[in-house]
């Protein structure tokens, strides 16, 4: 299809969305697969610290400038004891694990993971288990990591090495309590009335902690949005955040329909805002419940060898998705989509960070590389800090399998008063056709270009690999500039990732 229209842009300084919590560019390390056995904890490698710390890992991560991680999970959550992570390392036992039926060692357990946070230069994000266990847990967990002294647990940690206590603010009452999949998985009021209770017990512990209720596990779930109305209803004073969790695939090979997706996730993002929002009318409440946008990515690549892997083995490669261009191009359109809404979308995390479903690849005993999804996120992460202007786009459009008038152009721009920078996302949806862009900033007054990086290739599905892990990476030769009128002018290559960078005089 011929693209006959230019797309455009126009923002102003004064109108904007909101601040980005820079917590939206967070991620997610599970006890699954090698994410953290041989991903991010690896002792013996030739690049892992004195506490068997992947080096080279901690520098991929601190590359994208990730500020908070969740923390253990996910499904595993579901059934894990904490107790077994902490203390001696030969005393702790040796687990069966059912969400993904591994065997976990419990080598690694809370305190390793704050001190590799510390390392990484991230914040946690904790969840509770909410699936065998519930508040009484979770009191003592939170008795253990946050509570200064003269208490059992608190005793404990300080026992264990830690005399200063974790201090973790964020925390996740348990993890898809909606999903048939789960340990323990419960109806909303179920749900909602165990949550109400943990975080009214955590809260007694630490009240200057936050919380996150679940939402759904997808926006295809029968009981969606219905589980967030009741979940609220019975939690909405004790809790700061709902959750969303979202994955999409290209299983049809149809890549017009896989990179409209994130349109639904617009729809889903306003579907739930609209949802809190209900409740707190109902409750005349005074309090806005935000967003947690936990879980997002593309995951469906390594479903079928996920199937063959054998049970009960230790960090097997599970959900190892090797990702390529229009991967990378949907979760830059994501990206897009939670900016779009950083009002009220002020958590996220992108699921996960190493190996599993994730930006960064390791060998075991080998090195560590960036997928192509890594680039998008890092961009983002590193320039998408400050206030999201409101963005009013005019785009030629096109009709795809599951979503109609989907616009060629998806795009956003963020203002960074401190750093005196306003950097401009956008993707090209089109497959074959480059895509004129212009952007009226005018009320900025003066700014030059700093740079126009592009994440482009020929093949869609080009990835990179253990052995040639640089066949897909950003440039900086975009071809935006600066015209006489002062609007930006650029041409945005077909199936390309752009970040427009400008320095205001
Ligand atoms: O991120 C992988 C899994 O996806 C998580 O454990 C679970 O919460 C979700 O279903």
């Amino acid at each position: 299809m011929k693209v006959s229209n230019k797309a455009s842009m126009i923002v102003d300084k004064d109108f904007t969305v909101g601040k980005v919590d820079k917590r939206l560019y967070g991620s997610f390390i599970e006890h699954l697969g090698r994410a953290v056995y041989g991903g991010i904890y690896e002792p013996g490698h030739e690049q892992a610290d004195e506490q068997g710390f992947r080096t080279d890992v901690l520098e991929l991560v601190k590359g994208i400038d990730v500020p908070i991680v969740r923390y253990p999970g996910g499904n595993f959550v579901s059934g894990y004891n904490w107790e077994d992570g902490v203390g001696p390392a030969e005393e702790r036992p040796a687990r069966l694990e059912l969400a993904w039926r591994t065997t976990e060692p419990n080598l690694f357990g809370t305190n390793e993971f704050m001190d590799w946070c510390r390392k990484a230069g991230t914040e946690p994000m904790m969840a509770v288990n909410l699936g065998t266990r519930g508040p009484d847990e979770a009191r003592e967990l939170i008795e253990y990591t946050n509570h200064a002294s003269g208490s059992y647990y608190s005793d404990l940690r300080i026992k264990h090495g830690y005399r200063e206590p974790h201090r973790i603010k964020t925390w996740c009452l348990g993890n898809e309590m909606d999903g048939p999949w789960q340990i323990g998985a419960k109806t909303a009021h179920e749900y909602g009335r165990v949550a109400a209770e943990t975080a009214k017990v955590m809260r007694w512990v630490d009240p200057s902690i936050e919380l996150v209720a679940c939402g759904s596990s997808s926006l295809n779930m029968a009981t969606f949005p219905e589980w967030e109305s009741t979940v609220l209803d019975l939690t909405y004073n004790h809790v700061d955040f709902i959750s969303l969790h979202q994955y999409y695939g290209n299983r049809d090979n149809d890549s017009a329909n896989f990179l409209a997706q994130s349109v639904g996730m617009d729809k889903f993002i306003h579907t739930v805002i609209s949802t809190a929002d209900y409740v707190q009318a109902k409750k005349r409440g005074k309090k806005k419940i935000n967003l947690s946008f936990d879980e997002w990515n593309v995951w469906y690549h390594s479903n079928d060898q996920d199937r063959k892997l054998d049970p009960w083995t230790v960090a097997p490669p599970q959900l190892e998705d090797i990702y390529n261009h229009e991967d990378a191009l949907l979760v830059g359109c994501m990206l897009i989509s939670m900016l779009k809404r950083a009002d009220r979308v002020k958590m996220a995390c992108m699921a996960q960070l190493v190996n599993v479903i994730a930006p960064i690849m390791t060998a075991n005993g080998g090195p560590a590389w960036k997928q192509t999804i890594y680039y998008p996120y890092m961009h983002a992460s590193r320039f998408g800090r400050g206030t999201v202007l409101v963005p009013l786009v005019k785009s030629p459009k096109y009709d795809a399998k599951d979503y109609t008038d989907v616009p060629y152009l998806e795009s956003v721009a963020v203002h960074n008063e401190e750093a005196g920078e306003v950097t401009i996302f956008a993707v090209n949806r089109h497959l074959s056709e480059p895509l004129p862009f212009e952007i009226d900033l005018r009320s900025f007054g003066g700014f030059r270009l700093v740079e126009h990086i592009v994440l482009e290739h020929e093949d869609l599905k080009a990835a990179n690999t253990i052995d040639a892990p640089d066949r897909v990476k950003p440039h900086g030769g975009g071809s935006a500039a600066v015209a006489d009128d002062g609007r930006i002018e650029a041409q945005l290559g077909k199936a390309s990732w752009n970040v427009i960078r400008l320095k205001l005089a």
